[in-house]
C-alpha cells in the first residue's frame, strides 16, 4: 500500500494566476491497469492558461491543471505489464491534472522515455514536440520543395517546428514578436525571421518568396494573425491554425478561401492524432528518435520551482518566455 502525500496545484474558480493554490492530498494506490508516477518535470503550456482563465471552461471546480509531465514509476497496478517500478516515463493526458508531485494514470496513456533523453526535457516538451510532429507530417507534410512560415518561432512549439521543418529541407520563414527573439528563431533553423507586430510582415514575406507567398503557415497565435496569415499564402496554400493566445479566430466567410486562391484551413488538435495507446507510443518514439538523432535539440528547459507556477503563467502569457517551460516537481 502506498502511503504519503502529494503536493498539488489547484484552483477553485477561473481567474488570473493568483487563483492557483497549493494543496496536499493523500497518495492513492494505482488501480488495475494504472501506474503511480513520482513526477520530475511538469510542462507549463499555453492551454493551461486557457483552462485557468476560463477561456476553455471546465466541468467542475476545484480543479487541478496541466496536461503533461515526466517522472519515475513508483508503483504499478494489477495487470500492468508495460512498466516496472523505477522506469522513466512521460505522458500527455486529458482530463487535466499534471500540476502535482505524484499522479495515478492509465498505463496506456504513459510512454517510456529512452536512455539519452533528459527527463526534464521530456516532461516539458513532449506535448509541444508531438504537436510539431503532426503539423509537419500530417497537417501539411513538409518537404524540400516547400517554403513554410512558422509564427512565434522562438516559442515552445515554434522552435521545434522550425527545427523539424528545416531538417526536412524546407525553407523556413519565422516570425517573432520582438527583435530580441530573432537570434533564437534563426538558431532553431529559420532561414529568415520577420517581426510580426505590424501587418507589414505579410508584404515582407511575399517579397522573400518573389511575390508568390508560402506553401503553408503554422499559426499558433490566432486572433488577428489568422487573416494576416491567409494573405501570406500562395494559391492552394494551407493554414494550420493550432493555437490562439492572441484570442479566438474572428468569424469569417469561407468563400474568402476561394477568393484568395483555393486555400485550405485546418484547426487541428494533438489529441486527435494521439488518441490510441498505439498512436501515442509510436509518435512519442518518433519524437524521441528525432531528439536522439539531434534533429530536435534537447537543451535544458527553463524550469520554475513548483511554488512559482503563478510566475510561470504570468511570463508565458506576457510573451516573456522562449522555448519550452515547466515546473520542477522535485
Ligand atoms: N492544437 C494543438 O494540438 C496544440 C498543442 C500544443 C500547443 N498548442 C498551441 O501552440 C501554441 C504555442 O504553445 P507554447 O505553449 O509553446 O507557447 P509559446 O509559443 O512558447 O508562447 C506563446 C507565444 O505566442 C506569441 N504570442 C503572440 N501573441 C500573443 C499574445 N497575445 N499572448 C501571448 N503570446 C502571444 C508569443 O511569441 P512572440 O512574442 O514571438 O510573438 C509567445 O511567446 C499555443 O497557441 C498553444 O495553445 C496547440
Amino acid at each position: 500500500m502506498t502511503t504519503g502525500t502529494a503536493r498539488t496545484i489547484e484552483f477553485d474558480h477561473p481567474g488570473g494566476p493568483a487563483v492557483l493554490q497549493w494543496r496536499t492530498r493523500p497518495l492513492t494506490d494505482p488501480g488495475a491497469g494504472e501506474v503511480l508516477i513520482e513526477q520530475d518535470a511538469i510542462g507549463v503550456n499555453f492551454i493551461d492558461i486557457q483552462h485557468r482563465s476560463g477561456r476553455y471552461p471546465l466541468a467542475a471546480y476545484p480543479s487541478s491543471l496541466g496536461i503533461e509531465a515526466s517522472g519515475h514509476v513508483l508503483a504499478i497496478g494489477e495487470g500492468v505489464q508495460d512498466f516496472s517500478v523505477g522506469d522513466r516515463v512521460a505522458y500527455i493526458h486529458l482530463p487535466i491534472g499534471a500540476y502535482t508531485t505524484h499522479r495515478v494514470l492509465p498505463a496506456g496513456r504513459v510512454v517510456p522515455v529512452p536512455k539519452g533523453i533528459p527527463l526534464d526535457w521530456a516532461g516539458v516538451t513532449l506535448n509541444r514536440a508531438l504537436t510539431a510532429q503532426y503539423l509537419v507530417n500530417d497537417s501539411f507534410p513538409v518537404s524540400a520543395q516547400h517554403v513554410v512560415l512558422v509564427h512565434a518561432a522562438a516559442g515552445g512549439v515554434g522552435q521545434i517546428l522550425a527545427q523539424w521543418a528545416s531538417h526536412k529541407g524546407a525553407r523556413v520563414i519565422g516570425t517573432v514578436g520582438s527583435a530580441d527573439k530573432r537570434e533564437l528563431a534563426l538558431a532553431a533553423g529559420c532561414h529568415e525571421v520577420l517581426i510580426n507586430t505590424s501587418a507589414d510582415w505579410v508584404s515582407s514575406c511575399r517579397e522573400l518568396t518573389g511575390g508568390a507567398g508560402v506553401h503553408a503557415v503554422y499559426d499558433g497565435i490566432g486572433g488577428a494573425m489568422f487573416e494576416q496569415s491567409l494573405l501570406a499564402l500562395r494559391p492552394n496554400g494551407v493554414l494550420a491554425s493550432y493555437g490562439t493566445p492572441a484570442g479566438p479566430i474572428p468569424p469569417f466567410d469561407i468563400f474568402r478561401l476561394n477568393q484568395l486562391g483555393s486555400l485550405h484551413v485546418t484547426s487541428p488538435s494533438i489529441f486527435t492524432f494521439n488518441k490510441t495507446t498505439a498512436a501515442l507510443r509510436e509518435r512519442s518514439a518518433d519524437v524521441f528518435a528525432q531528439a536522439l538523432a539531434d534533429v530536435l535539440r534537447t537543451d535544458a528547459p527553463r524550469l520554475y520551482a513548483f511554488d512559482q507556477a503563478r510566475e510561470a503563467h504570468s511570463d508565458l502569457a506576457a510573451r516573456r518566455t522562449t522555448g519550452s517551460i515547466g515546473l520542477s516537481a522535485r
